[in-house]
């Protein structure tokens, strides 16, 4: 006997029971902040205390419950592709020396995630490296993590997005409170509340406003949690801000109700490291350097008294001690 089903009703079903399983990482792109550091070496494997920046994002991946990690590269990333290889020789020299400690860090790496690599082609803007991901994440959501937003591993961000996702079926956008002076450097979100605290529903996004434009102070931070029609936005998009194709346009016309689903923001209030800005990147480095098992408490008894050192110096040049 044959049975009938309506075959979009299976195609609703299979992909609303379906959770997030994949994430995409894009890293194509040229890191011009930090040359000449970035000059031969991807922006990706700056270190951050001792571990390249894009090792902590396929960790969260990995914690969040991805543990199909796409990275988008581009020219020059050799190095960070290697990164995710084992290294057998190295790996040899330490087993013969018993360095149990310094072969777990080696091996690591190559052990978080089943991570793949795609090339972007071009250096067309977020929205085209996104676009890249299609025929790998096929008819499922998927998450989106951008490498120059680290987030703190005890602040669980992309496995609340996921729920959030989970439960409404709907593309989620990690969005965090900034002072309205920084707001042309983000995707910036016109928001309604819901009932969830911490969760609203985003009725526009404009990206890089100029100040006096910006819908409100919710910039768009490095996370989003994308179901598969944000591809059929992403092959409409015009060139937009920077003359780039921009994931946050492809965003804004699912919010703009162009798409049958709504568009949640989930308001993040946790720690957030921005490596992409060099003071940032220092800054995360010291952060998390001062909680380091090996050396925090040798490397913040050192920050204390240089920080002294500089309120006396600031009290006598005359510059008020911050
Ligand atoms: C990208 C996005 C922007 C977002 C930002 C977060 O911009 O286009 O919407 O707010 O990441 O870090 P980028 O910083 O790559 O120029």
């Amino acid at each position: 006997m044959l049975l009938s089903i309506n075959p979009d009703k299976l195609h609703d079903m299979a992909t609303d029971v379906r959770t997030v399983q994949k994430a995409v990482i894009p890293a194509a792109g040229l890191g011009t902040r930090f040359l000449p550091a970035t000059k031969a070496m991807p922006k990706e494997m700056l270190p951050i205390v001792d571990k390249p920046a894009i090792q902590y994002v396929v960790e969260e991946a990995a914690k969040s419950g991805l543990n199909d990690v796409l990275i988008i590269t581009g020219r020059n990333k050799e190095n960070l592709i290697s990164h995710f290889d084992g290294v057998p020789e190295l790996e040899y020299t330490l087993q013969r020396k018993s360095d149990t400690n310094k072969l777990r860090k080696v091996h690591e790496a190559s052990e978080i995630a089943e991570v793949h690599f795609l090339r972007q082609g071009q250096p067309l803007g977020l929205g085209h490296a996104v676009g890249r991901a299609r025929q790998h994440v096929g008819q499922q959501s998927f998450a989106v993590l951008l490498g120059d937003d680290l987030i703190d591993d005890r602040d669980a961000l992309l496995t609340k997005m996921i729920e959030v996702h989970d439960s409404e079926q709907a593309t989620v956008v990690a969005l965090m409170e900034v002072p309205p002076e920084q707001v042309h450097l983000y995707g910036c979100a016109a928001v309604e509340p819901t009932d969830e605290p911490g969760v609203v529903r985003i009725t526009a996004l404009v990206e890089k406003p100029d100040p006096a434009d910006a819908p409100s102070n919710l910039a768009v931070i490095g996370r989003y949690v994308l179901r598969p029609e944000i591809f059929d936005e992403i092959d409409k998009l015009e060139p937009g801000r920077g003359g780039e194709y921009q994931l946050t346009d492809a965003l804004n016309a699912l919010a703009a109700g162009k798409g049958e689903r709504p568009v949640y923001g989930v308001v993040f209030d946790g720690r957030r490291y921005d490596t992409g800005d060099r003071v940032g990147w220092i800054q995360a480095n010291l952060r998390l350097g001062v909680e380091h098992s090996e050396f925090g408490d040798e490397l913040s008894d050192w920050l204390l008294e240089f920080a002294d050192g500089l309120r006396e110096a600031k009290a006598k040049s005359g510059r008020a001690p911050q």
